[in-house]
């Protein structure tokens, strides 16, 4: 028997930054409404690898509880976002013969097409994460998205196929589960955050998706619709902020508070005369320094940063073919004028990726940072046949739960 859908999805994203749970609920029509979200700071995890399992574990355990306050319900399982530059991806085409007298293509034969494709030499210590159809082709002509009851004698499925080491998924889970959560599925990041901020005509067009996370930025790349490259770089807003520490002699807290309040990826943004007071490392007093001198230092990592993706991508793909431009998401595209700096090197449309299409509590979802954590509820939406949340324990603490949990245990009591 198929289990009956709920209406609630869980996302976790276990950031370098900080860990975001969100909890949602399904309505009919599949509408998804925000209802709880949580988040921690932490220091477990680096470069999309766990590095301090105590401490993960306890970042989650403090980002999940804040979002079950919150919606009113206790969280069981949860979409786990997947990161970091060790994940490998690329693209594989197979061919199949059509078995079928009549050569009509039947379910069997894509799903043949589909295994071929996907059983490509893994090492032994990754595993596959994912198998992305992208297209298939009947007796060589390509663009067909969907196979099923076309005649041919030849079907090939292309695909994308993501590898990540299992090790990272391995830690991942094993944190997740301490933590007393269950993981109902891991999705690459890059593609959650597509979900969430990109719209079919950009997909179609082509675009360029990249996520400027804390330690690194992971990019995505999608055309005619389909998902053609994903990739990660070693640069994130971290590595801003450590420039400023570096060169302004200031502790990485200070530079952190200094880069958000008053940075800029663009000299030309900030006037001459400006000055901020930076305090210096050691309690060495407070010194005087000029916001273009701040400007100078962010621009060129913006550039660094910006070219290390951009040159990525014109490996495997023209630039000319990402016709709807540069979507920059993550918190580190909040950066002031590093959409402007995007810009130029390119002559690619910039423009903020935010979380678009959802209800409920949109205001706390609202910056780039949310991006991955939207994106892996809306692929647990596309996924969800088993529960994910039962009725939280401790009924009453806010007077607006109980209506909540009495539509849950009304909705259990169905079941
Ligand atoms: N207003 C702001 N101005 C500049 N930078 C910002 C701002 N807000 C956040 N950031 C930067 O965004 C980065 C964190 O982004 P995000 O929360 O997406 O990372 P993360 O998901 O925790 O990390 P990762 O994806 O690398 O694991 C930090 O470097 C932070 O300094
Ligand atoms: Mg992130």
């Amino acid at each position: 028997m198929v289990p009956k859908t709920t209406p609630y999805l869980v996302s976790l994203d276990l950031g370098e930054s900080k860990i975001c749970a969100l909890i949602a609920e399904t309505k009919e029509g599949g509408q998804v409404e925000i209802v709880g979200k949580g988040t921690a700071t932490h220091k477990g995890a680096r470069k999309g690898t766990i590095i301090d399992v105590p401490a993960t574990v306890e970042a989650i355990k403090r980002a999940v509880e804040e979002a079950e306050i919150m919606a009113g319900v206790q969280v069981e399982r949860a979409v786990v976002g997947v990161a970091g530059p060790e994940v490998q991806s690329f693209n594989s085409r197979q061919v199949v013969a059509v078995s079928a007298k009549n050569r009509e293509i039947g379910r069997d034969d894509i799903a043949r097409a589909l295994d071929a494709a996907r059983s490509v030499p893994v090492p032994a210590e990754y595993e596959i994460l994912h198998v992305i159809p992208r297209q298939f082709a009947v007796d060589g002509r390509d663009g067909v998205t969907d196979p099923l009851g076309m005649v041919g004698s030849k079907l090939e499925a292309d695909v994308h196929v993501v590898t990540v080491p299992l090790a990272i998924t391995q830690n991942l889970l094993n944190c997740v589960n301490r933590a007393g959560v269950e993981v109902s599925e891991m999705v690459l990041e890059p593609l959650a955050a597509g979900a969430a901020v990109l719209t079919p005509d950009e997909k179609e067009l082509g675009v360029l998706l990249a996520d400027v996370g804390g330690g690194t930025t992971e990019f995505a790349v999608w055309r005619q619709g389909a998902l053609a490259l994903t990739g990660v770089v070693p640069v994130g807003g971290n590595h801003f902020t450590n420039d400023l520490a570096v060169v302004l002699k200031t502790p990485f807290q200070d530079a952190e508070r200094l880069k958000k309040k008053a940075g800029a990826a663009l000299q030309a943004l900030v006037a001459e005369d400006e000055v901020v007071d930076v305090p210096l490392t050691g309690g060495r007093g407070i010194q005087p320094v000029r916001r273009r001198q701040m400007a100078e230092i962010l621009e060129s990592r913006a550039e660094e940063l910006l070219s290390l993706v951009l040159d990525s991508v014109a490996r495997e793909i023209p630039l000319s073919e990402i016709r709807a431009g540069l979507v920059l998401t993550g918190g580190g595209a909040e950066l002031d004028g590093i959409l402007e700096v995007a810009e130029t090197p390119a002559g690619l449309p910039v423009r903020k990726g935010i979380p678009q299409g959802l209800g409920g509590l949109t205001d706390v979802v609202a910056g780039p940072e949310w991006s991955v954590a939207v994106g892996l509820l809306l692929h647990g939406r596309a996924s969800s046949v088993s529960p994910r949340v039962r009725p939280r324990a401790v009924a009453g603490v806010l007077s607006n739960l109980t209506t909540r949990l009495k539509g849950l245990f009304a909705s259990s009591a169905q079941k």
